[in-house]
């Protein structure tokens, strides 16, 4: 049997979105091997229950911790809000990371906003999360939640390749939360990493993007570090696609394309 620092860390998301932190994770730690998950049967999480989001989140981790992953990343919003406790239940001494405190540690370390916008899907907004993450971290200003459901619909399944389509969506996720002032933009929904660099053109410069996805990275690195668990340096360290049904065809072309990552092998799985 392996040690604990030549097993995966597990990734999992809805889609395809959760490559961006895969991403992040795969260029701060070299040698680790990566488990993604991608339940498409179940796409999307955002307009559905929490209970039953919570649902498949158990099921995932069940299946991640069953592969013996040493660490895993909620790398979806919708499933942090509606089972991070659930997963760390299920989880035991193994770690869990979701999204929202990283996003919102990003927020607090650089200290200079006072009013905040947050994308996602309906199952984040309508939570209130953020909010209430920002208020246990006594921060006593302003955020503004907007869902945006057919920006996120294009991103999801990797078709971001119409350009004009995509600017229209983006102006009209962005455009209530800058009205309200706002002078940081935290993606509330790990699909829009896909689409950055369109909502970097539509959002006015004094606004700065948050993408929490490279403090997640950070984060994880600091749990392994601090439990030894780091892969050896040089290994060489490989991406396992697990999928429920429905891959979109071009998804190892999409992965290379937006988030420059190889997957060396894909593999159906039924949970
Ligand atoms: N990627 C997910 C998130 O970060 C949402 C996509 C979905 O609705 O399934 O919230």
């Amino acid at each position: 049997m392996l040690g604990r620092p030549e097993k995966p860390i597990g990734v999992f998301d809805s889609g395809l979105g959760g490559l961006a932190v895969t991403s992040e994770i795969a260029q701060k730690m070299p040698d680790e091997d990566i488990l993604y998950f991608a339940d498409f049967a179940n796409l999307p999480f955002g307009p559905k229950q929490r209970e039953q989001v919570e649902g498949f989140v158990s099921r995932i981790v069940d299946f991640l911790t069953s592969r013996e992953v040493k660490t895993i990343v909620i790398a979806c919003n919708t499933a942090t809000v509606a089972g991070l406790d659930k997963a760390k239940e299920i989880a035991g001494e193994i770690p869990v990371v979701g999204m929202i405190n990283p996003a919102v540690n990003t927020v607090l370390n650089r200290g200079c906003y006072s009013r905040v916008g947050v994308i996602g899907t309906a199952g984040t907004i309508n939570s209130s999360s953020y909010e209430e993450t920002f208020v246990k971290n006594n921060w006593k200003k302003t955020v503004h939640g907007h869902a945006c459901p057919n920006l996120l619909r294009l991103a999801e399944k990797g078709e971001i390749d119409d350009k004009e389509r995509i600017n229209r969506l983006a102006r009209e996720c962005v455009n209530p939360l800058l009205e309200k002032g706002i002078d940081a933009l935290i993606l509330g929904c790990t699909d829009f990493s896909c689409v950055k660099d369109t909502l970097k053109e539509v959002v006015p410069s004094r606004v700065d993007i948050i993408d929490p996805a490279r403090e997640v990275a950070r984060t994880v690195n600091e749990k392994l570090k601090s439990r030894d668990w780091m892969g050896k340096e040089g290994d060489e360290s490989q991406l396992f696609f697990y999928h429920t049904n429905g891959l979109p065809g071009e998804t190892r072309e999409f992965a290379k394309k937006a988030f420059n990552l190889t997957i060396d092998a894909i593999v159906p799985t039924d949970i």
